[in-house]
């Protein structure tokens, strides 16, 4: 999940006329004054309303036309941080008019300047830990961290700790009737239901580098303590207790001769899951060719879309 939009009003809408009059129609000055700026996304479309471009301009255009009757004046254009962000979703003959609460894409938590090479998106990394069911009362090892993403999101889970904490905007803070106090009361709150880690989280990566980004990354979110950095090659990983979670995404490759030699490494990785994590569950996220080639008998695949790249979760049930 990307962003989170208040739908405000759902209307039909078969050409552009019938758009611009619905959304005049909407009680803008109760929304927007003309003092605070805008944005329009539109998405979707019918055969009419094709141009997401064009139907997000006659949105802005019904919008500021009906202030500028009222007022005298309106709202200018910003598209990289207006105070109040509007999402047009066209679908046949109907249109949803949001607000969007988020601003920028929720997967920017805002703890991470420093990444690696392919880093998974937070969001991801936390829906994979949903998805596998992520017990915090049990370790957690990483040993393919790159710049920490899975270690992280679980070290915040295991914590109780607030994603959105790190960010310091939201889309809704731009809207007419955000309740500051009430915003740093929520945020009390979060803050103080957070707890201690009650199972060691372990993030190990080959390349110093990533180790490096991990750590810092870890430190912008407070968590420095809560997991522990090594660096360390895979294949000389120990289990660090008898019962646990293993979860990480090993290099995928892109060409072919790549996809071949990583197969050889997969195999490797396989084996040390079957030899030293007896009693562990593994997931392990790849692509396709290489979920073949681990040589363990997956008990679970799920379909992960990672950022347009078709992926699979696997899940290994180690006796
Ligand atoms: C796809 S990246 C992981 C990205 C990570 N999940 C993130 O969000 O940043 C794969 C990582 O595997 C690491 N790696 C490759 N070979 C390794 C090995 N033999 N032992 C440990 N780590 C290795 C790479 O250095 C790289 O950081």
């Amino acid at each position: 999940m990307f962003r989170i939009l208040m739908p405000l009003r759902e209307f039909g809408c078969n050409d552009a006329q019938e758009l611009y009059d619905n959304v005049k129609a909407i009680a803008w000055e109760d929304i927007l004054s003309p003092d605070k700026t805008l944005s329009v996304r539109a998405t979707g479309g019918n055969e009419t309303l094709n141009h997401t471009h064009f139907t997000a301009l006659q949105v802005k255009k019904a919008i500021v036309d009906r202030q500028w009757k009222q007022f005298g004046t309106r709202s200018s254009v910003d598209r990289d941080r207006p105070d109040v962000a509007i999402n047009l979703h066209v679908h046949n003959d109907q249109a949803v008019l949001s607000l969007d609460s988020s601003g920028d894409s929720l997967h920017r938590r805002g703890y991470r300047p420093a990444v690696g090479a392919a880093p998974l998106k937070e969001t991801l990394a936390s829906a994979l830990l949903a998805l596998a069911e992520y017990d915090p009362s049990l370790p957690l090892v990483d040993p393919m961290c790159g710049s920490g993403t899975i270690a992280i999101e679980a070290g915040l889970i295991a914590r109780n700790i607030a994603p959105g904490l790190f960010r310091e905007e939201f889309g809704f803070m731009g809207w007419e009737d955000f309740d500051a106090a009430l915003w740093d009361r929520v945020c009390d709150e979060a803050i103080a239901a957070q707890r201690p880690a009650p199972a060691p989280i372990e993030a190990s990566d080959i390349d110093r580098h990533a180790i490096g980004h991990a750590r810092h990354n870890a430190e912008l979110c407070g968590l420095e303590s809560t997991i522990q950095f090594h660096e360390r090659d895979v294949r000389d990983l120990q289990a660090p207790s008898d019962r646990g979670m293993v979860m990480c995404n090993p290099p995928y490759g892109e060409r072919l001769g790549e996809v071949e030699e990583l197969g050889g490494f997969y195999k490797q990785f396989g084996d040390v899951l079957k030899q030293q994590f007896k009693g562990w569950v593994a997931y392990i996220l790849t692509t396709k060719p290489l979920s073949k080639r681990v040589g363990l008998r997956a008990a679970k695949r799920f379909p992960i879309d990672n950022g347009g790249l078709a992926c699979t979760l696997l899940r290994y049930e180690l006796y």
